[in-house]
């Protein structure tokens, strides 16, 4: 069984962290070997073309999180400070409040036929719905991995796009359970093997067969609940004390700014894809098309707005929720070949899609409420301030222990700046 928490982590070296890590898994360390190590560029050639080498990022865990009543340990792939740090600090929170409670539906894709060229639009898809029931037989008859596995089609919607700058024309959603996987090539090939059928029905063209990446049948849900007085913070140095209420009504109020204005939206936004983008890159899922949808999804009314909500219960408490479509997989594609992907949904245990949806929007909702919460209190420069002045120290030159140094130094008088690194690091090594 999995512990999420792990006491001291941060002060350990990567060796010792690993050590942890594994042990916190109940996994051998060998089944994380893959963290260590580069993407072999014999794998790398044959993901994508013109293959010169490949490019690593830094993993983190973050700890702390309890979904659904079980801990996970959460893998993050990321270049900004701050993210893990936070994802965690929030989780430690929300498990104070019993852990996220995540749902997700049945990952239904959706994939779309332009038909173009139709004479009577109505009447084509009156005929079209009339065929529903043999469309959907064709379209399954044809081998796929997905069928086997217990996916494949669903249904069959028509949709009359009544202005565009071409006019009038008829979009077809094939409805597709991709079970698993991400399902990009089956609902691609599922639409070019309809499309024959959808001309000979309609007497049209069809032109676009490709899968919608607004997959809002394919959602992941979190809810969290934080006790009032866990939210309190108590003053340091510089920084005032906060109390619990005060904490909470600035982080609705915060929300509320999302909720409104799309400026600020989008800012939000980008908060919880901090979360997000981290795991479903990790797991080597396809983070522009979860991107894509989530945006599209938060302007679905017509205004972009909040993904995210944040109110307070009868007793006090702050209760966040996250809704936004997850399309993920744990078969096929990066997922399979990538072997820290592998590794990655080793650590978290995740025996579903589904699963791994809900711990991703959990871990969004904690890394917006991180967001939230440092803007809302002390801003968020000084929590950045200590690990951006590490990476400049490192650019300066600083190595081991002097990266640490020099960077508290820079911290402490405000000046985080490479010539002062370099500065300080000659007078620690004078
Ligand atoms: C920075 O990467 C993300 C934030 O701007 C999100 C927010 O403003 O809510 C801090």
């Amino acid at each position: 069984m999995t512990r999420s928490r792990i006491a001291g982590f941060y002060n350990l070296t990567l060796d010792e962290r690993r050590a942890q890590l594994a042990d916190a898994a109940d996994l051998p360390l060998s089944d994380l070997l893959p963290f260590n190590s580069l993407l072999p560029t014999d794998i790398a050639s044959h993901m994508v073309e013109n293959v010169v080498g490949t490019f690593s990022l830094p993993l983190g865990v973050a700890l702390n999180f309890t979904v659904n009543g079980r801990d996970v340990l959460v893998p993050m792939v990321i270049e900004e400070p701050s993210v893990v740090a936070g994802a965690s600090f929030m989780a430690k929170l929300v498990r104070a409040g019993g852990g996220f409670t995540a749902t997700s539906i049945d990952p239904l894709m959706i994939g779309q036929l332009q038909v173009l060229d139709v004479e009577n639009v109505e009447k084509a898809a009156e005929r079209i719905l009339a065929n529903k029931a043999e469309l959907l037989t064709y379209v399954d008859a044809a081998e796929s991995s997905l069928k086997s596995r217990g996916g494949g089609a669903r249904d069959l919607e028509v949709r009359i796009i009544a202005e565009s700058p071409i006019g009038k024309f008829l979009v077809v959603h094939l409805v597709y359970d991709v079970r698993d996987a991400m399902g990009a090539n089956a609902v691609n090939t599922a639409c070019e093997r309809l499309a024959p059928k959808i001309e000979a029905i309609t007497s049209g063209r069809v032109h676009l067969k490709i899968l919608s990446n607004l997959t809002d049948r394919c959602m992941a849900k979190a809810k969290c609940t934080i006790p009032v007085n866990e939210l309190a913070i108590v003053g340091r140095d510089d920084i005032p004390p906060f109390a619990g209420e005060s904490v909470r009504d600035g982080i609705i109020e915060a929300w509320a700014f999302a909720a409104a204005d799309p400026y600020r939206a989008a800012t939000h936004n980008k908060g919880i894809m901090n979360g997000v983008d981290p795991v479903v890159i990790a797991t080597g899922n396809d983070w522009r098309a979860v991107e894509a949808g989530a945006h599209a999804y938060a302007a679905r009314t017509g205004r972009y707005t909040s993904l995210s909500t944040w109110s307070k219960d009868d007793e006090g408490n702050l209760i966040g929720e996250l809704e936004m479509p997850l399309a993920v997989g744990i078969v096929g594609g990066a997922t399979k070949v990538h072997p820290a992907a592998q590794a990655a949904l080793k650590l978290m245990r995740v025996k579903s899609a589904n699963e791994l949806a809900e711990i991703i929007v959990s871990v969004g909702l904690a890394q917006n409420m991180a967001a939230l919460r440092a803007l809302a209190t002390e801003g968020i420069q000084r929590g950045h301030m200590s690990l951006h002045a590490r990476q400049v120290a490192i650019a300066a030159g600083a190595t081991g222990e002097l990266i640490e140094k020099v960077a508290s130094q820079m911290a402490e008088e405000r000046i985080v700046r490479i010539e002062r690194a370099k500065e300080i690091l000659k007078g620690m090594k004078s």
